[in-house]
């Protein structure tokens, strides 16, 4: 089989530099594209990482980096530099190298003179049928484009979204998860497109744990360049999440979109339909599923798949298993 062609759309944050490593580390991929997005960080920030990120993967073939959208469509960003770091990525730059030097330096990677969401267009149009776009951040950049070339963006094979909570409480509000409650008018023109969208909630995500014990036996077993990284953007994760839920593991909510592309029969997906809340108020962002048992012709078509199971044990060995492969 050859492998899938994917563009990622990321605003890189902790969760989507471990998706990106897997993404790489997984021959049943070939990663044709990074677009980024603001939501983590600033999309220079986040584009800044997304390259740092390609630094110390160093894949053989490196795919164009595209910078996209730098606010939300109609909303000012509110960025999560709280629980991601000032730098997105767990605050690098007090790691040092022999020396003295930067152990992750500024990264040297020239940008694609296109847009994000021209990129998207583009490649996706010119292979009709064969990209699956992953999209784990707010959903800005792919709006724009389904907006913009309606026509092109049809011609995806399939598109994963990490986003929304349909039975599980929001994680940034009770309501609403963060990718989502971004930028909710992206994500409702989204899920209204009628393309064929995979949806990975928070119901799925915060069930497969990256855990304090389980990087430090990486690190102790492997100690590669790629398990250092992991640890260090961790490091500081770790400490607040311990603050926050008392247990010292992050859910690994990007790195599952990547795990249901690399191998479906990982998660359980139903049809649901999916609206978003747009107004303000305590539910902007919420993801309302319409989980009523009525028959068909009572309710409105689904319009998108909902991984609402995981096997979550398998998909940590495999992410794991995936990040001793990549080179020292
Ligand atoms: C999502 O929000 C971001 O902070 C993470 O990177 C992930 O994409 C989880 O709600
Ligand atoms: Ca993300």
């Amino acid at each position: 089989m050859p492998p899938t062609r994917i563009i990622i759309d990321t605003d890189p944050g902790i969760d989507d530099a471990l998706a990106l490593i897997l993404a790489f580390a997984s021959p049943e991929l070939s990663v044709e594209a990074i677009t980024t997005v603001a939501g983590n960080v600033a999309v220079s920030q986040a584009t800044r990482n997304a390259c740092l990120l390609l630094d110390v993967v160093g894949p053989h073939l490196r795919p164009s980096v595209a910078k996209g959208a730098a606010h939300p469509m109609t909303r000012p960003l509110r960025t999560a530099q709280h629980y991601h770091g000032e730098d997105g990525l767990g605050n690098l730059s007090r790691f040092k190298a022999e020396g003295g030097m930067l152990r992750y330096p500024e990264p040297q990677q020239l940008l694609s003179p296109q847009s994000a969401q021209a990129l998207m267009i583009e490649q996706i149009g010119a292979a009709p049928g064969e990209i699956v776009l992953i999209c784990i951040g707010p959903l800005t950049n792919l709006a724009m484009a389904i907006r913009t070339a309606p026509a092109e963006m049809a011609k995806v094979k399939e598109i994963i979204v990490m986003g929304g909570a349909i039975q599980a409480p929001g994680n940034v509000t009770p309501a609403a998860e963060f990718n989502v409650h971004t930028d909710p008018e992206a994500a409702s023109l989204v899920f209204a497109s009628g393309l064929p969208i995979t949806l990975v909630p928070l119901d799925v995500t915060q069930r497969v744990l990256l855990t304090a014990e389980l990087v430090d036996t990486l690190v102790r077993h492997v100690g590669s360049h790629v398990t250092q990284f992991v640890r260090d953007t961790t490091e500081r994760l770790f400490g607040v999440e311990k603050e926050q839920t008392g247990r010292a593991a992050t859910p690994l909510h990007d790195p599952l979109a990547i795990g249901a592309v690399i191998d479906p029969s990982l998660v359980t997906r139903r049809p649901f339909d999916v609206q978003v809340e747009t107004g303000e108020g305590p539910a902007q962002g919420m993801t309302i599923a319409d989980r009523r048992q009525v028959g068909g012709q009572w309710k409105r078509p689904p319009n998108l798949q909902v991984c609402m199971e995981v096997d979550a044990g398998r998909f940590v060995a495999l992410f794991l298993e995936r990040i001793c492969r990549l080179p020292a």
